[in-house]
């Protein structure tokens, strides 16, 4: 039996520090032997690793594996300058700490050097206590630097998941659980708005078992008549209806030994939820038309856009079922609700749809994107890339690229405001009066442009606030508001 992958990428032993060298390692590069021996000595009396170079070469050569925390480095050298020597360590070892030693009058080239991307540099010639100070605060830096993306890299890499894109906390926990349930046989239902990747967090459960070396099977319960859904499912026998010609395999025998996913799972009729909840709790089926009992052992992932629980409170959909569908709850949140993962998605999907360019969004249209309520979520999301991309005249998208909706920053789909009205009911005097001050926050009291917001006249929103101001509590009903929407 194959083992699953391990559910994150192991962290292979970042830093390269041992007790050794601890203190740091540092190169040298001169073309001058003496020079070097003088460092070399100075550094290794500091308890500094220190190894040499004699030219640009040699320093590319010691310097690919990645191992120094610093490089001090001649500016004029036989086979390469200290400039290009420069912008091939940096780019090869991003992180690294490079100091420039030149000679004086060349502090051009020295100042070339910072805008390169050197640490700093040093004129010779050198000042023991000088050189010591420089080669502190490199090292320093450069531990910083590398710790600071070991933590990115740790964040980054902690919970992954191929094709899925979410850095926020909510979809860190997603990938938590998908990790954590995806080698089980547990039934799992995935919640999610339209768009959020439900489909794709399903695929990644079965990715990760030990079924997936067979295909994932999936339908889309609300898409088909029932009586065809049903057949789709089961099976049936020969003759078992007028138009059944032949013996039919249905998804939970193909999927046998692999993953059953069922989209829109709270669309199901009352028979077929019955004939679901009985094979959950037999794990055997029988074909329509048919008498034999088989066994089946399918793993079962559903999905919901729609409030499942609610459905059983106003006896839509079985409790029992329920019960049995929602073992493992996975819950995807909305866009919205994560838009520090936008730019993030962004950058995927530039990626996926770029063509092999290198194209970019442009800081306006990244904020309006950031901005937008998203009703069709990350799915909205990706077509709206696509779209900018074969607009963009550039390799650069701008606002006028992107769909006018998001431009103007309204999410027209779901309405002003993506208000739900809680089970609780709620007050649309408060409401109101919420969203009025809102406005005002917004525009810092201007009541002319909060008026121009709410699509009201100025009049009207001068009546309104009087009313408010004569109530009670208007500073808690700010607060109140600010949750509910
Ligand atoms: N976190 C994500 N990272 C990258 N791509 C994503 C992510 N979430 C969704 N997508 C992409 O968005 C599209 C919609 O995803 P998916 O079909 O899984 O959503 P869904 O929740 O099943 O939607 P629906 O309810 O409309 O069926 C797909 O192209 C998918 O690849
Ligand atoms: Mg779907």
């Amino acid at each position: 039996m194959r083992m699953p992958p391990p559910p994150w990428r192991e962290r292979t032993e970042g830093g390269h520090h041992n007790s050794m060298t601890d203190r740091g390692r540092i190169l040298v590069v001169d073309d001058e032997r003496h020079q070097r021996d003088i460092l070399k000595m100075i550094l290794e009396g500091e308890g500094y690793e220190t190894a040499v170079a004699g030219n640009a070469r040699q320093a590319l050569e010691e310097a690919r594996d990645g191992l120094f925390d610093v490089i001090l480095t001649d500016l004029k050298m036989p086979d390469k300058n200290g400039i290009a020597l420069l912008t091939e360590l940096v780019k090869a070892q991003p992180g690294v700490c490079v100091v420039l030693m030149t000679a004086h009058g060349s502090i051009d080239s020295a100042v070339d050097a910072m805008r390169k991307g050197a640490f700093d540099y040093m004129t010779k010639p050198l000042e023991k206590d000088e050189l010591l100070l420089v080669v502190r605060r490199a090292l320093e830096r450069s531990r910083l630097v590398r710790e600071n993306r070991m933590l990115h890299e740790q964040l980054r890499d902690r919970f992954r998941i191929e094709n899925i894109v979410g850095a926020h906390g909510s979809m860190q926990d997603v990938f938590r659980i998908v990790h954590k349930v995806a080698a089980s046989n547990s039934t799992v239902l995935i919640y999610g708005e339209s768009g959020t990747g439900k489909e794709l967090v399903a695929r990644a459960l079965h990715e990760q078992s030990e079924r997936r070396d067979r295909p994932f099977f999936a339908v889309n319960v609300a898409a088909l008549p029932e009586s065809i859904l049903e057949a789709e499912l089961f099976g049936h026998e020969r003759g078992s209806f007028t138009g059944a010609e032949a013996r039919k395999i249905g998804l939970f025998e193909q999927a046998s030994g692999s993953t059953l996913f069922l989209d829109e799972v709270g669309d199901l009729k009352r028979d077929l939820q019955v004939k679901l909840l009985r094979t959950l709790q037999e794990r055997e089926i029988m074909r329509v038309g048919g008498t034999e009992r088989i066994r089946v052992d399918v793993r079962i992932i559903a999905a919901t856009n729609s409030n499942l629980e609610q459905a059983v409170r106003e006896g839509r959909f079985r409790e029992d079922l329920y019960y049995r569908l929602n073992v493992i709850p996975i819950v995807l949140p909305p866009l919205r609700e994560r838009r520090t993962d936008i730019p993030l998605l962004v950058e995927h999907f530039l990626k996926k749809y770029g063509g092999g360019r290198a194209r970019t969004v442009g800081d306006k249209a990244l904020k309006a994107l950031v901005a937008y309520d998203w009703p069709g979520n990350v799915r909205e999301l990706e077509s709206a890339l696509e779209r900018s991309l074969l607009l963009a005249e550039g390799d650069e998208i701008l606002p006028q690229d992107l769909p006018a909706p998001v431009r103007s920053g309204l999410a027209i789909a779901r309405g002003p405001l993506a208000l739900d009205i809680p089970d609780s009911g709620l007050d649309l005097e408060a409401l109101e009066k919420s969203l009025v001050l809102k406005a005002l926050e917004k525009t810092e009291g201007n009541v002319s442009r909060a008026a121009r917001l709410l699509g009201l006249s100025r009049r009207t929103l001068q009546y309104r606030l009087e009313k408010i101001q004569g109530a009670p509590n208007g500073a808690s009903i700010v607060r109140k508001g600010a949750e509910t929407t």
